[in-house]
Protein backbone atom coordinates (compact mmCIF):
# COMPACT_ATOMS: atom_id res chain seq x y z
CA UNK A 1 0.00 0.00 0.00
CA UNK A 2 2.84 2.25 1.20
CA UNK A 3 6.35 1.64 0.00
CA UNK A 4 9.15 4.47 0.78
CA UNK A 5 12.68 3.30 -0.34
CA UNK A 6 15.96 4.95 0.58
CA UNK A 7 14.19 8.39 1.87
CA UNK A 8 16.76 11.00 2.78
CA UNK A 9 15.86 14.75 3.92
CA UNK A 10 18.27 17.25 5.18
CA UNK A 11 17.35 20.86 6.35
CA UNK A 12 20.16 23.67 6.40
CA UNK A 13 19.93 26.02 9.33
CA UNK A 14 21.66 28.82 11.02
CA UNK A 15 23.89 25.94 12.55
CA UNK A 16 24.41 24.16 9.41
CA UNK A 17 22.81 20.72 7.91
CA UNK A 18 20.68 19.01 9.58
CA UNK A 19 20.01 14.97 8.53
CA UNK A 20 16.78 14.73 9.82
CA UNK A 21 15.62 11.43 7.90
CA UNK A 22 18.14 9.16 6.27
CA UNK A 23 17.82 6.42 3.92
CA UNK A 24 14.45 5.19 5.42
CA UNK A 25 13.15 2.60 4.14
CA UNK A 26 10.06 0.50 5.29
CA UNK A 27 6.22 -1.37 3.31
CA UNK A 28 3.13 -0.98 4.67
CA UNK A 29 0.50 -3.51 3.67
CA UNK A 30 -2.95 -3.08 3.18
CA UNK A 31 -4.99 -2.88 6.36
CA UNK A 32 -2.21 -2.57 8.73
CA UNK A 33 -1.56 0.12 11.38
CA UNK A 34 2.19 0.51 11.11
CA UNK A 35 4.14 3.39 13.65
CA UNK A 36 6.72 5.01 13.46
CA UNK A 37 8.16 5.29 17.06
CA UNK A 38 11.17 7.32 18.34
CA UNK A 39 12.42 9.99 20.78
CA UNK A 40 12.01 13.83 19.45
CA UNK A 41 13.53 14.62 17.10
CA UNK A 42 14.49 11.72 15.18
CA UNK A 43 12.80 12.47 12.10
CA UNK A 44 9.01 10.86 12.23
CA UNK A 45 7.17 13.99 11.38
CA UNK A 46 9.79 14.72 8.46
CA UNK A 47 9.36 11.18 7.12
CA UNK A 48 5.49 11.65 7.60
CA UNK A 49 5.59 14.96 5.50
CA UNK A 50 7.86 13.85 2.67
CA UNK A 51 4.87 10.60 2.05
CA UNK A 52 1.88 13.40 2.55
CA UNK A 53 4.05 15.93 0.39
CA UNK A 54 4.33 18.28 2.21
CA UNK A 55 8.10 18.21 1.57
CA UNK A 56 10.27 17.62 -1.07
CA UNK A 57 12.58 14.94 0.02
CA UNK A 58 16.33 14.82 -1.29
CA UNK A 59 16.25 11.84 -2.33
CA UNK A 60 14.35 8.44 -2.43
CA UNK A 61 11.28 6.57 -3.66
CA UNK A 62 7.89 6.73 -2.41
CA UNK A 63 4.98 4.83 -3.76
CA UNK A 64 1.00 4.88 -2.61
CA UNK A 65 -1.10 2.28 -3.83
CA UNK A 66 1.75 1.04 -6.47
CA UNK A 67 1.41 4.86 -8.17
CA UNK A 68 4.96 6.62 -7.80
CA UNK A 69 4.21 9.79 -5.63
CA UNK A 70 7.77 10.74 -5.61
CA UNK A 71 10.74 9.80 -7.19
CA UNK A 72 14.17 11.49 -7.02
CA UNK A 73 15.56 9.95 -9.91
CA UNK A 74 12.91 10.45 -12.34
CA UNK A 75 11.97 14.56 -10.82
CA UNK A 76 8.18 13.17 -10.14
CA UNK A 77 6.84 15.11 -7.41
CA UNK A 78 3.08 14.44 -6.89
CA UNK A 79 1.31 17.36 -5.19
CA UNK A 80 -0.48 17.02 -1.69
CA UNK A 81 -4.36 16.80 -3.26
CA UNK A 82 -3.38 14.30 -5.24
CA UNK A 83 -1.96 11.50 -2.83
CA UNK A 84 -5.59 10.13 -1.63
CA UNK A 85 -4.57 10.87 1.91
CA UNK A 86 -6.04 11.80 5.31
CA UNK A 87 -4.15 13.37 8.07
CA UNK A 88 -4.35 13.58 11.49
CA UNK A 89 -1.86 16.35 13.24
CA UNK A 90 -0.79 17.06 17.23
CA UNK A 91 -2.45 20.63 16.99
CA UNK A 92 -6.08 19.10 15.05
CA UNK A 93 -6.08 21.80 12.99
CA UNK A 94 -9.69 21.85 13.65
CA UNK A 95 -11.55 25.65 12.58
CA UNK A 96 -12.64 27.10 15.68
CA UNK A 97 -15.23 29.14 13.41
CA UNK A 98 -17.06 26.19 12.00
CA UNK A 99 -19.38 23.62 13.27
CA UNK A 100 -18.84 19.95 13.81
CA UNK A 101 -20.09 19.31 10.49
CA UNK A 102 -18.60 22.41 8.71
CA UNK A 103 -15.41 20.96 9.64
CA UNK A 104 -15.84 17.21 8.93
CA UNK A 105 -17.66 18.23 5.41
CA UNK A 106 -14.49 20.31 4.08
CA UNK A 107 -12.65 18.06 2.31
CA UNK A 108 -15.60 16.80 0.26
CA UNK A 109 -16.74 20.59 -0.16
CA UNK A 110 -13.30 22.13 -0.84
CA UNK A 111 -11.43 18.98 -1.75
CA UNK A 112 -10.45 17.23 -5.06
CA UNK A 113 -13.58 14.70 -4.40
CA UNK A 114 -16.43 17.07 -4.29
CA UNK A 115 -19.83 15.40 -3.42
CA UNK A 116 -23.29 16.47 -4.45
CA UNK A 117 -24.59 18.21 -1.12
CA UNK A 118 -26.86 15.57 -0.11
CA UNK A 119 -24.12 13.08 -0.72
CA UNK A 120 -22.09 14.88 1.66
CA UNK A 121 -24.70 15.74 4.73
CA UNK A 122 -25.15 11.84 4.54
CA UNK A 123 -21.84 11.01 4.30
CA UNK A 124 -20.55 13.43 7.38
CA UNK A 125 -23.67 11.89 9.36
CA UNK A 126 -21.99 8.59 9.06
CA UNK A 127 -18.66 9.46 9.95
CA UNK A 128 -20.21 11.51 12.74
CA UNK A 129 -21.43 8.53 14.22
CA UNK A 130 -18.44 6.53 13.85
CA UNK A 131 -16.53 8.59 16.11
CA UNK A 132 -19.21 9.11 18.40
CA UNK A 133 -19.75 12.64 17.53
CA UNK A 134 -23.76 12.48 16.27
CA UNK A 135 -25.10 14.53 19.13
CA UNK A 136 -22.42 17.54 18.56
CA UNK A 137 -23.08 18.00 14.46
CA UNK A 138 -24.09 21.50 15.11
CA UNK A 139 -22.10 23.10 17.79
CA UNK A 140 -19.09 25.10 17.08
CA UNK A 141 -15.70 23.85 17.41
CA UNK A 142 -14.45 26.48 19.22
CA UNK A 143 -16.72 24.94 22.06
CA UNK A 144 -15.17 21.42 22.20
CA UNK A 145 -13.07 19.33 24.28
CA UNK A 146 -9.73 17.87 23.32
CA UNK A 147 -11.37 14.46 23.12
CA UNK A 148 -13.95 16.02 20.85
CA UNK A 149 -11.69 18.03 19.04
CA UNK A 150 -9.41 15.27 18.17
CA UNK A 151 -12.48 13.21 16.93
CA UNK A 152 -13.37 15.68 14.90
CA UNK A 153 -9.73 15.98 13.50
CA UNK A 154 -10.02 12.57 12.90
CA UNK A 155 -13.75 12.06 11.26
CA UNK A 156 -12.62 14.90 8.75
CA UNK A 157 -9.44 12.57 7.66
CA UNK A 158 -11.31 10.04 7.23
CA UNK A 159 -14.53 11.61 5.09
CA UNK A 160 -13.31 11.56 1.78
CA UNK A 161 -12.29 7.51 2.39
CA UNK A 162 -8.26 7.78 1.59
CA UNK A 163 -6.45 5.16 0.83
CA UNK A 164 -3.67 5.78 3.69
CA UNK A 165 -4.15 7.72 7.12
CA UNK A 166 -1.74 9.50 8.10
CA UNK A 167 -1.41 10.59 11.86
CA UNK A 168 0.98 12.64 13.86
CA UNK A 169 0.88 12.24 17.76
CA UNK A 170 -2.54 12.91 17.27
CA UNK A 171 -3.07 11.61 21.18
CA UNK A 172 -0.36 13.70 22.81
CA UNK A 173 -2.17 16.47 23.59
CA UNK A 174 -5.22 15.23 25.95
CA UNK A 175 -4.75 14.21 29.20
CA UNK A 176 -3.06 10.97 30.75
CA UNK A 177 -6.80 9.40 31.19
CA UNK A 178 -8.57 10.40 27.90
CA UNK A 179 -5.25 9.55 26.17
CA UNK A 180 -5.58 5.80 27.18
CA UNK A 181 -9.21 5.90 26.39
CA UNK A 182 -9.22 7.23 22.61
CA UNK A 183 -6.07 5.05 22.07
CA UNK A 184 -8.63 2.23 22.81
CA UNK A 185 -11.02 4.16 20.42
CA UNK A 186 -8.70 4.28 17.36
CA UNK A 187 -7.89 0.98 17.48
CA UNK A 188 -11.20 -0.51 17.69
CA UNK A 189 -12.26 2.12 14.51
CA UNK A 190 -9.40 1.03 12.23
CA UNK A 191 -9.98 -2.73 13.52
CA UNK A 192 -13.54 -2.07 12.47
CA UNK A 193 -12.79 -0.13 9.32
CA UNK A 194 -9.38 -2.11 8.17
CA UNK A 195 -8.15 1.15 7.81
CA UNK A 196 -4.31 1.62 6.67
CA UNK A 197 -2.39 4.02 8.93
CA UNK A 198 1.04 5.50 9.30
CA UNK A 199 1.18 6.60 13.04
CA UNK A 200 3.61 8.51 14.49
CA UNK A 201 4.43 8.66 18.02
CA UNK A 202 6.95 9.19 20.97
CA UNK A 203 5.07 6.86 23.69
CA UNK A 204 6.14 3.66 23.71
CA UNK A 205 2.85 1.72 25.03
CA UNK A 206 0.68 3.71 22.31
CA UNK A 207 2.83 2.37 19.81
CA UNK A 208 2.75 -1.33 21.39
CA UNK A 209 -0.56 -0.99 21.57
CA UNK A 210 -2.10 0.55 18.98
CA UNK A 211 0.73 -1.33 16.03
CA UNK A 212 0.95 -4.52 13.99
CA UNK A 213 4.45 -3.19 13.48
CA UNK A 214 6.61 -0.88 14.71
CA UNK A 215 9.53 0.57 13.18
CA UNK A 216 11.65 2.51 15.92
CA UNK A 217 14.00 5.63 14.72
CA UNK A 218 17.23 6.89 16.12
CA UNK A 219 18.79 9.75 14.92
CA UNK A 220 16.72 10.31 11.34
CA UNK A 221 17.41 6.15 10.41
CA UNK A 222 14.86 3.32 11.30
CA UNK A 223 17.20 1.38 14.09
CA UNK A 224 14.69 -1.68 14.06
CA UNK A 225 11.15 -2.73 12.48
CA UNK A 226 9.13 -5.88 13.74
CA UNK A 227 5.55 -6.58 15.51
CA UNK A 228 5.71 -4.93 18.64
CA UNK A 229 6.48 -8.05 20.91
CA UNK A 230 9.52 -8.68 19.31
CA UNK A 231 10.48 -5.19 19.45
CA UNK A 232 10.13 -5.43 23.37
CA UNK A 233 11.52 -8.76 23.49
CA UNK A 234 14.11 -9.17 21.14
CA UNK A 235 15.72 -4.97 20.76
CA UNK A 236 18.36 -4.78 18.41
CA UNK A 237 20.07 -2.86 20.33
CA UNK A 238 20.67 -0.62 23.66
CA UNK A 239 18.67 2.41 22.12
CA UNK A 240 15.64 0.38 21.77
CA UNK A 241 16.01 -1.83 24.77
CA UNK A 242 15.75 1.79 26.56
CA UNK A 243 13.43 3.57 24.96
CA UNK A 244 10.71 0.56 24.80
CA UNK A 245 9.61 -0.55 28.05
CA UNK A 246 12.08 -0.31 31.43
CA UNK A 247 14.86 -3.02 31.54
CA UNK A 248 17.54 -4.08 33.77
CA UNK A 249 21.26 -4.21 32.68
CA UNK A 250 24.47 -5.61 32.85
CA UNK A 251 27.95 -5.10 31.43
CA UNK A 252 29.17 -7.90 31.14
CA UNK A 253 32.15 -9.88 29.04
CA UNK A 254 31.67 -13.19 26.68
CA UNK A 255 33.18 -16.54 28.50
CA UNK A 256 31.84 -18.87 25.98
CA UNK A 257 29.71 -18.28 22.78
CA UNK A 258 26.45 -20.28 22.22
CA UNK A 259 27.37 -23.13 20.03
CA UNK A 260 24.88 -25.71 18.57
CA UNK A 261 22.98 -27.59 21.84
CA UNK A 262 24.97 -25.32 24.28
CA UNK A 263 24.38 -22.06 25.12
CA UNK A 264 26.62 -19.08 26.03
CA UNK A 265 27.86 -17.89 29.21
CA UNK A 266 29.05 -14.16 30.22
CA UNK A 267 30.36 -13.17 33.37
CA UNK A 268 28.53 -10.25 34.94
CA UNK A 269 28.66 -8.11 38.22
CA UNK A 270 25.74 -11.14 39.55
CA UNK A 271 28.07 -13.89 38.71
CA UNK A 272 27.93 -15.92 35.07
CA UNK A 273 24.82 -16.15 33.21
CA UNK A 274 24.22 -18.77 31.09
CA UNK A 275 22.47 -17.14 28.26
CA UNK A 276 22.10 -16.70 24.40
CA UNK A 277 25.59 -15.31 22.72
CA UNK A 278 24.23 -13.96 19.29
CA UNK A 279 27.12 -14.60 16.25
CA UNK A 280 29.49 -12.56 15.54
CA UNK A 281 29.91 -12.20 19.52
CA UNK A 282 33.61 -13.67 20.26
CA UNK A 283 35.08 -14.87 23.68
CA UNK A 284 36.75 -11.98 25.85
CA UNK A 285 34.39 -9.19 24.05
CA UNK A 286 32.57 -6.77 26.04
CA UNK A 287 28.77 -7.02 25.71
CA UNK A 288 25.77 -5.40 27.79
CA UNK A 289 23.29 -8.06 28.93
CA UNK A 290 19.35 -6.97 29.24
CA UNK A 291 16.37 -9.18 30.72
CA UNK A 292 12.98 -7.18 31.75
CA UNK A 293 11.54 -6.85 35.17
CA UNK A 294 8.55 -9.08 33.87
CA UNK A 295 11.36 -12.11 32.91
CA UNK A 296 12.61 -12.66 36.26
CA UNK A 297 11.00 -15.86 38.50
CA UNK A 298 11.62 -15.09 42.28
CA UNK A 299 11.76 -18.22 44.73
CA UNK A 300 11.83 -17.91 48.62
CA UNK A 301 14.30 -20.83 48.98
CA UNK A 302 16.92 -22.24 47.03
CA UNK A 303 15.28 -25.36 45.22
CA UNK A 304 15.35 -23.43 41.75
CA UNK A 305 17.43 -24.14 38.90
CA UNK A 306 21.60 -24.89 38.97
CA UNK A 307 22.41 -21.95 36.30
CA UNK A 308 20.97 -18.32 36.69
CA UNK A 309 19.99 -18.57 40.11
CA UNK A 310 21.30 -15.38 42.60
CA UNK A 311 20.07 -14.96 46.11
CA UNK A 312 19.22 -11.04 47.00
CA UNK A 313 17.34 -9.20 49.15
CA UNK A 314 14.24 -7.46 48.68
CA UNK A 315 14.98 -3.65 49.35
CA UNK A 316 11.09 -2.34 48.30
CA UNK A 317 8.17 -3.53 47.38
CA UNK A 318 5.61 -1.09 45.28
CA UNK A 319 2.07 -1.79 44.87
CA UNK A 320 0.55 -0.54 41.52
CA UNK A 321 -2.30 -2.00 41.01
CA UNK A 322 -1.81 -4.24 38.30
CA UNK A 323 1.49 -5.62 39.41
CA UNK A 324 4.01 -5.18 42.02
CA UNK A 325 7.43 -3.88 41.49
CA UNK A 326 10.38 -4.94 43.71
CA UNK A 327 13.82 -3.71 43.84
CA UNK A 328 15.88 -6.36 44.77
CA UNK A 329 19.84 -6.09 45.64
CA UNK A 330 21.80 -9.03 44.60
CA UNK A 331 25.75 -8.27 45.02
CA UNK A 332 26.30 -4.74 43.80
CA UNK A 333 23.25 -4.63 41.27
CA UNK A 334 20.12 -3.53 41.83
CA UNK A 335 17.04 -5.76 39.99
CA UNK A 336 13.96 -4.51 38.89
CA UNK A 337 11.12 -6.86 39.23
CA UNK A 338 7.69 -7.38 38.67
CA UNK A 339 5.14 -9.75 39.66
CA UNK A 340 1.05 -10.25 39.57
CA UNK A 341 -0.36 -8.86 43.16
CA UNK A 342 -2.01 -12.29 42.95
CA UNK A 343 1.14 -14.71 43.42
CA UNK A 344 2.95 -15.15 46.96
CA UNK A 345 3.52 -12.11 48.24
CA UNK A 346 7.53 -10.78 49.06
CA UNK A 347 8.28 -8.04 51.39
CA UNK A 348 10.55 -5.59 51.88
CA UNK A 349 13.83 -6.94 53.99
CA UNK A 350 13.14 -10.26 53.14
CA UNK A 351 15.56 -12.92 51.59
CA UNK A 352 14.88 -14.00 48.23
CA UNK A 353 16.03 -16.14 44.96
CA UNK A 354 16.14 -14.08 41.90
CA UNK A 355 16.45 -16.66 38.57
CA UNK A 356 16.57 -15.27 35.26
CA UNK A 357 15.58 -18.06 32.38
CA UNK A 358 18.29 -17.82 29.84
CA UNK A 359 15.81 -17.50 27.05
CA UNK A 360 14.67 -14.06 28.32
CA UNK A 361 18.13 -12.89 28.32
CA UNK A 362 19.40 -10.70 25.13
CA UNK A 363 23.13 -9.69 24.71
CA UNK A 364 23.94 -7.26 22.84
CA UNK A 365 26.85 -5.13 21.69
CA UNK A 366 28.12 -3.10 24.43
N1 LIG B 1 11.67 22.98 8.79
C1 LIG B 1 12.78 22.61 9.46
N2 LIG B 1 13.89 23.37 9.42
C2 LIG B 1 15.03 23.00 10.05
N3 LIG B 1 15.16 21.88 10.76
C3 LIG B 1 14.07 21.09 10.86
C4 LIG B 1 12.83 21.41 10.22
N4 LIG B 1 11.95 20.42 10.49
C5 LIG B 1 12.60 19.52 11.25
N5 LIG B 1 13.87 19.90 11.49
C6 LIG B 1 14.89 19.18 12.25
O1 LIG B 1 14.93 17.85 11.77
C7 LIG B 1 15.06 16.91 12.83
C8 LIG B 1 13.89 15.96 12.82
O2 LIG B 1 12.72 16.67 13.16
P1 LIG B 1 11.27 16.01 13.17
O3 LIG B 1 11.07 15.24 11.93
O4 LIG B 1 10.29 17.08 13.50
O5 LIG B 1 11.40 14.99 14.40
P2 LIG B 1 10.27 14.30 15.31
O6 LIG B 1 8.97 14.45 14.63
O7 LIG B 1 10.74 12.88 15.41
O8 LIG B 1 10.32 14.99 16.64
C9 LIG B 1 15.19 17.73 14.10
O9 LIG B 1 16.54 17.91 14.39
C10 LIG B 1 14.53 19.03 13.72
O10 LIG B 1 15.04 20.10 14.49
MG1 LIG C 1 7.17 15.32 15.39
Amino acid sequence: MLRVEGLTKAFVTGEGKVEAVRRVTFEIKTGEFFSLLGPSGCGKTTTLRCIAGLEAPDAGEIWIDETPVFSSKKGLMVAVHQREIGMVFQSYAVWPHMSVAQNVAYPLVHGRRRLPRRETMKRVKDILHLVQLDELEKRPASLLSGGQQQRVAVARALVAEPKLLLLDEPLSNLDAKLRVEMRQELRDLFERLKLTALYVTHDQEEALVLSHRIAVMDGGQIVQLGPPMEIYKEPANLFVAGFVGTTNLLQGRVLRSSRPGEPGLVDTPLGNLTCPVPQPMDEGQRVSVMFRPGAVTIHTDSCGPLSNLFSGTVKSAVFTGNRVEYEIEAGEFRIRVERSPYIDEIHKGQSVWVEMPADRIRVLPA
